[in-house]
């Protein structure tokens, strides 16, 4: 008796582990961790949009889901456990009218649904899915074929029912196993005079140029046939003072150490025209984004002294949004009244001295940079420059501030109308403002490519326009930012610079806790040469203060640098794109080219493509033809990444391009 009861015991509690166990169950998408969720912009967000608001598509509110990014993939590992996957998706009612998505669901890469394209206000569509009998359930979102801009994709109530009570896991597409490696040899212990050789600087106004120059220290500089009213401090290679007569001055600087001595001719244009090459620097918003403060500023600054960066030509430290104060804040940090008496903005108390801040980085050589937006307030929420664009104009001049991003924002709710004029207006009225105080300032307009701003930025007193939407550490984000600026050639010149944002290399992150860069070691290489192609201004996001071997590497490449900052400000125009091969070629001052070769792997793609780990073995042979760069005769070719001579050529030249990744070339004709 007593022994049937110890079996009869055993049974129901094996029966209550079994069924326990093998009960279905619904994993909720959210509940899950989405760091594998792989996003072409952002990071993907539990129950909120990719931009942390309510989600909503064509004005239905969810409480659970997933707000993402395309191109964005998902990749769980089912095991034949699935049942069912149920969501509801659409384009998220916080993209502008310019997203455009398409929603997959693919079971052992096999579409098992798909949305066709959907656009801001389409309607949500049901997903209801068949997934058993599968191992891998993949969600993506692609954009449409029409780029990633304002794609945010939101999979609401989604879930996945499970046969049995398994937890489930997801799996990162590999894509980032490449080994970071240096291409580019040390500099020497010579001099070498490197930046731009030819500046920029209104009559009467400040001139604060540093000699960038590398070599063992102490280095002594001079110069030969300096400008009345020019000094240079001979142990630190900063040039100050002021030029009163317009006209375009010519000046052989000097750099000497105890190995030898350097020399380079260096043109100052003084006239109407600033930024006469691109500016070269870092921004906060990439690396700290909100968590920005004056100390992290300093550090930037001192990095860029440490690191030698300065020694390159890198200039500016420009703060981004965060700054002033927030209205309605409870954060004794940024709370505070947005400005004094007199209608002057204030700081918040993470930058309680701007002024002391300003002194610092112009003690080291370096230039400060502001930002403000022409609405209310800032895209963050803090206080700008609407109906004070004088005012803030006037405390920047005081404040010793060298640049200004001007970043459209909530403008938009003041001026409702799409038009040419609406759009130009507000940037109008900061340049007249800032042309009544008696500072350079460059002025960089950031409005993401509204109203084809390359076409008339320069028109209305920008020194640079951003042509993109914000740009993000993945390929997708980088490779749209950067290659759609074909056709935008005609439009830069000297002083006026197509601007696809800033750059993603090194730890990013949009604070406060930052990640390397996603972008393979391979993506970085093509992402700083392209950027150097378009004759770009390079504003470095990352942390300064805790730089890798890699980037700064990847940073301090004279060759690289002097094709983005070379006199000519030509932006280089594309040749080929065809089969994921592109060209484009740079017209340099001195009669030569620059010439870039990617292997951009951008064409294939079926969904299943975006499951898989791009292969960086695999290599593309590309051709070009001395007449494809209109060029004749022998031609000599320099790899500028490795400073290195390839050899002389005629008719054609070609090498082998690793995947996602870059041959950036100086052509050189023989006569
Ligand atoms: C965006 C801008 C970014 C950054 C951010 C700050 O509109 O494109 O580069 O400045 O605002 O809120």
């Amino acid at each position: 008796m007593v022994k049937n009861m110890k079996i009869l015991f055993f049974v129901i509690l094996l029966y209550s582990f079994c069924s326990f166990t093998l009960k279905a169950q619904t994993i909720r998408l959210d509940k899950l961790d989405l760091t594998n969720m792989e996003c072409g912009w952002g990071t993907a967000q539990a129950n909120k949009s990719v931009e942390g608001n309510t989600l909503s598509i064509a004005g239905q509110k969810f409480e659970h889901g997933v707000g993402t990014h395309a191109i964005s993939t998902f990749l769980l590992n089912i095991n034949d456990n699935g049942k069912r996957f149920l969501a509801t998706v659409g384009v998220d009612d916080e993209a502008t009218n310019k997203g455009s998505v398409e929603f997959f669901v693919l079971g052992d890469r096999k579409v098992l649904w798909q949305s066709g394209i959907m656009k801001k206000g389409t309607a949500s569509k049901i997903v209801d899915v068949d997934i058993s009998n599968i191992k891998k359930l993949g969600l993506l979102v692609t954009d449409a074929g029409d780029g990633i801009d304002y794609d945010h994709a939101d999979w609401c109530d989604a879930k996945i029912e499970m046969t049995k009570d398994v937890s489930l896991s997801s799996q990162l597409i590999k894509r980032t196993t490449q080994k970071a490696y240096i291409s580019t040899p040390k500099t020497s212990d010579h001099p070498q005079i490197n930046g731009a050789n030819i500046f920029g600087v209104s009559p009467g106004h400040l001139f604060l140029y540093t000699i960038a120059a590398t070599g063992k220290r102490p280095i002594i500089f001079s110069a030969k046939s300096l400008p009345e009213g020019l000094t240079l401090d001979p142990k630190t290679g900063i040039i100050t003072g002021k030029i009163d007569k317009e006209g375009l001055y010519k000046t052989i600087l000097f750099a000497k150490n105890n190995l030898g001595k350097a020399e380079r001719e260096f043109r100052i244009s003084v006239g109407s025209t600033i930024s006469l090459t691109p500016p070269l620097g870092w921004n906060s918003w990439n690396c700290w984004a909100g968590a920005v403060d004056a100390s992290k500023v300093e550090a930037a600054a001192d990095a860029m002294v440490k690191t030698g960066l300065i020694n390159h030509g890198w200039t500016f430290i420009n703060i981004d949004d965060c700054w002033s104060i927030k209205p309605g804040s409870k954060d004794s940090l940024i709370a505070g009244d947005a400005r004094d008496k007199n209608g002057m903005i204030n700081t918040n108390n993470k930058f309680p001295d701007m002024k002391a801040l300003s002194n610092y980085i112009h003690n080291k050589g370096l230039k400060l940079g502001i930002y403000s937006s022409p609405g209310p307030t800032t895209c963050a929420g803090y206080t700008a420059s609407y109906q004070h664009e004088d005012q803030d104009a006037l405390r920047y001049a005081e404040w010793e501030i060298d640049y200004l991003k001007y970043d459209w924002c909530s403008y938009g709710s003041i001026d409702t109308n799409q038009n040419l004029e609406a759009y130009q207006k507000p940037y109008k009225v900061m340049r007249a403002s800032l042309d009544k105080v008696n500072r350079d300032i460059v002025y960089s307009l950031c409005q993401y490519g509204m109203g084809n701003v390359w076409e008339w930025g320069a028109e209305i007193g920008g020194n640079s326009w951003r042509t993109t939407g914000d740009i993000s550490d993945s390929w997708s984000s980088v490779s749209q930012n950067g290659f759609n600026q074909a056709g935008h050639e005609k439009y830069a010149s000297p002083g006026h610079w197509n601007d696809p944002d800033m750059l993603v290399v090194g730890l990013v992150g949009w604070g406060p806790s930052l990640h390397p860069s996603k972008l393979t070691p391979d993506e970085q290489y093509s992402h700083i040469s392209l950027w150097c192609l378009l004759s770009s201004p390079l504003l470095i996001g990352c942390d300064l203060s805790r730089l890798d071997n890699f980037t700064l590497n990847l940073l301090s490449n004279d060759e690289v640098l002097a094709v983005d900052q070379d006199p000519l400000g030509k932006q280089a125009s594309r040749i080929l794109d065809a089969d994921g091969k592109q060209i484009w070629i740079k017209d340099l001052e001195d009669g030569s080219k620059a010439v870039g070769l990617f292997n951009t792997d951008n064409n294939k793609k079926t969904p299943s493509d975006y499951f898989s780990p791009g292969n960086s073995n695999i290599k593309e042979l590309i051709i070009f033809k001395a007449s494809d760069i209109r060029i004749s005769g022998k031609f000599r070719v320099r790899d500028l990444w490795r400073q290195k001579n390839l050899g002389i050529y005629s008719n054609e030249f070609s090498i082998k391009v690793p995947y996602h990744g870059v041959k950036l070339l100086k052509i050189t004709p023989i006569k």
